[in-house]
C-alpha cells in the first residue's frame, strides 16, 4: 500500500511524496475447526459416557464447575469405539501440523493423545485454563442439545497487555474487542483444535438435556 508523505511537501518539494508502507499481521493464533467430526461414533461414545458415569469412582473435578469429568485417560479405555475415535483424532492433529509445512515437506509425526469425557448439564461451566505440557488441545462435541443455551467455548485474547489497553474511544482497531475473548458455539459433530497455551473457558449452560464432549491433548509420547 502507499501513503502520501505531506511532510516532504512541507519541506519544499513541489508534490507530496508517495512512499510504500505495509501492515503485517503478526502472531496469528490458529484454531482448527471441523464441522464434520466422526458423527457415526456418537451413539456409541454417548453410551460409553453413560456406562462410565454409573460408577462414582470414574468422576473427578478439574476445571469443571458442576458437570461430570472422567477421572482417567479416555484413550486408555479398551473399547473399539475409542480405537476408532483415536485414529480419527490423530488424523486431524496430523492435518493441523501438516498445514504449516509446504508441499513435499509434510510428514507423519509421533505424538500421544490423552483425553477425557465431559458431561455438562444446566448450570455447569468450566473455568479459564490452558493445558501445560502439551502442544495442541482439542474438543470434540459428541452431543449438543439444540434447546440448550450458552455453553460457548471462549478463547481469551493471548496478547496479554492488549487486554489492558482496550481504551481507544472512537477508534475501531481490528484487535480491539470486549476483552473477554472470542466465542465458538459448539454443535454436535464439531471438532476444535487449538494451541495448548491458548486460554479458554466454557460458558454456563441453560436449558434441558446434557452436552457430551471429549477433550484431549497432544503431547510428545
Ligand atoms: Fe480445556
Amino acid at each position: 500500500m502507499e501513503m502520501r508523505n505531506d511532510s516532504a511537501a512541507a519541506a519544499g518539494s513541489s508534490e507530496p511524496k508517495r512512499i510504500k508502507v505495509g501492515l503485517v499481521p503478526l502472531f496469528s493464533t490458529w484454531v482448527y475447526q471441523c464441522e464434520e467430526g466422526p458423527r457415526h461414533l456418537n451413539t456409541e461414545l454417548e453410551g460409553l459416557a453413560h456406562r462410565l458415569m454409573a460408577d462414582d469412582r470414574n468422576g473427578t473435578r478439574r476445571t469443571n464447575h458442576g458437570g461430570w469429568h472422567y477421572a482417567f485417560d479416555a484413550f486408555e479405555l479398551q473399547e473399539p469405539v475409542i480405537a476408532q475415535f483415536r485414529k480419527t483424532m490423530e488424523q486431524h492433529v496430523q492435518g493441523y501440523l501438516n498445514h504449516f509445512r509446504p508441499e513435499g515437506r509434510k510428514k507423519k509425526d509421533t505424538f500421544r493423545l490423552r483425553g477425557w469425557i465431559n458431561v455438562n448439564r444446566a448450570g455447569d461451566f468450566n473455568l479459564l485454563h490452558s493445558h501445560p505440557g502439551c502442544f495442541l488441545s482439542a474438543t470434540y462435541y459428541v452431543k449438543v442439545p439444540e434447546a440448550m443455551k450458552g455453553g460457548e467455548i471462549y478463547f481469551r485474547d493471548p496478547r496479554g497487555p492488549a487486554v489492558a489497553m482496550y481504551e481507544t474511544p472512537g477508534i475501531d482497531l481490528p484487535w480491539i474487542g470486549a476483552g473477554v475473548g472470542i466465542p465458538f458455539a459448539p454443535a454436535t459433530g464439531y471438532l476444535l483444535i487449538f494451541p495448548s497455551w491458548l486460554e479458554h473457558r466454557v460458558e454456563r449452560f441453560e436449558g434441558e438435556g446434557e452436552r457430551i464432549s471429549i477433550a484431549f491433548n497432544a503431547s510428545n509420547p
